[in-house]
């Protein structure tokens, strides 16, 4: 018999990552490339991150502290709860595989909205189950019909804030409403992976304020935004102390390594850095939404680093245009794209390759039927 995967595997459509710089560029033989799709801190980490990570070269001989001891202690302090209920993640994605594999019984299922983090179907197809999605009400999370969608099989509930790919957010009372509503049998894993570009004037959601009002959630937040740190892959994960017991049962050893564990700390002291992200995050957007406006297009209000727009002609065609002229965007549905919110000359060479991307050029198609000289038809 030929070794092969279980049919669930088997039937997975892989992630697809955003393509590397290098190899969009080598084949394009373009000079320049401005990569915009996939949700990148633009001004990268901070520099004291860069020279914590390579003093920890030094030590790379030896294993990583498995807990991540210091880390976890200072968003501890940071986030005003017990180091106990801090797990570290390869990344925030580790973690919410994670959560799944741990607590999974065979035919628990999951429940999310449609057009948000495919990590979470991944998640559960692994598992040989399912993820349901309930539609969205103007791009956003309808949290009432979540709730009301919510059957005694379920046992996740993943719930993006501020959504990818729409970048819109849920507002505290309303996800207060869904979780008073939620049975003890279904935990809500609340990723906040965007936490820190959402409008303070919202109502905005806090993960950590919703856990020490007493709500049993796992919060997710990563090292991966803004504070520039994705390709060293840190995320992690903050819930009631059984959760990260349990947590601490199911993951690797040593999950996070020394390098990442140290440009984190040194990452997460230096705010003002986080300041400057978010500033120009918000300034940027702002500023990449009206030019999307001004071409037609209707962005939902995005409160993370990135925009979604719906477009007149099929998202392959329009990123693939674009990328001729150098620009890469996230395609993220038949007729819709993602685009990263860049630096300033990224975001108006975007602009630009989106204009002629979106008005192509072509006015007229002449067809003479039957045809001169060939007499076909
Ligand atoms: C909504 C959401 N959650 C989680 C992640 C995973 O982030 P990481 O694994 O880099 O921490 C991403 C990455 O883009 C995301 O968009």
């Amino acid at each position: 018999m030929a070794f092969t995967p279980p049919d669930h595997v088997r039937r997975i459509q892989p992630y697809v990552p955003g393509r590397a710089v290098e190899a969009v560029a080598r084949e394009l033989g373009l000079a320049r490339i401005v990569k915009l799709a996939s949700n990148e801190n633009p001004l990268g980490p901070s520099p004291r991150a860069l020279e914590a990570a390579a003093a920890a070269l030094s030590e790379v001989h030896r294993y990583p502290e498995g807990t991540g001891f210091d880390l976890v202690a200072a968003l501890a302090a940071r986030l005003g709860v017990e180091p106990q209920q801090i797990v570290l993640g390869n990344g925030s994605n580790e973690l919410l595989d994670l959560v799944a594999r741990t607590y999974y019984r065979p035919g628990d299922t999951a429940l999310t909205s449609e057009n948000s983090f495919v990590v979470y179907r991944l998640a559960m197809e692994v598992l040989g189950s399912t993820c349901r999605t309930v539609p969205m009400r103007d791009h956003t999370y309808d949290l009432e019909a979540l709730a009301a969608a919510v059957e005694p099989s379920t046992r996740f509930l993943f719930v993006a804030n501020p959504n990818n790919p729409t970048g819109t957010a849920v507002t505290a009372t309303a996800l207060r409403r869904l979780l008073d509503r939620l049975p003890e049998s279904c935990l809500c894993c609340l990723d906040e992976a965007y936490f820190e570009y959402r409008d303070p004037e919202a109502d905005p959601v806090d993960g950590i304020a919703l856990l020490q009002e007493g709500y049993p959630i796992a919060v997710f937040r990563t090292f991966s935004k803004t504070y520039g740190l994705a390709g060293l892959r840190l995320g992690y994960c903050v819930g009631p102390r059984w959760l990260a017991e349990d947590l601490n049962r199911t993951r690797e050893p040593f999950n996070t390594n020394r390098i990442a564990q140290a440009a984190a700390l040194a990452a997460l002291a230096d705010e003002a850095h986080v300041a400057r992200v978010v500033e120009l995050n918000r300034r940027e957007r702002d500023r990449l939404a009206d030019g999307l406006r001004r071409l037609g297009l209707a962005p939902p209000p995005s409160q993370a680093n990135f925009l979604y727009a719906e477009l007149p002609r099929p998202a392959s065609e329009v990123a693939e245009a674009m990328l001729r002229r150098g620009v890469i965007v996230r395609p993220v549905g038949p007729r819709a794209i993602r685009i990263t919110v860049g630096l300033p000359e990224e975001n108006d060479l975007c602009l630009e390759a989106l204009a002629a991307a979106v008005e192509p050029s072509t006015r007229f198609l002449f067809v003479a039927n039957p045809n001169n000289p060939t007499g076909t038809a």
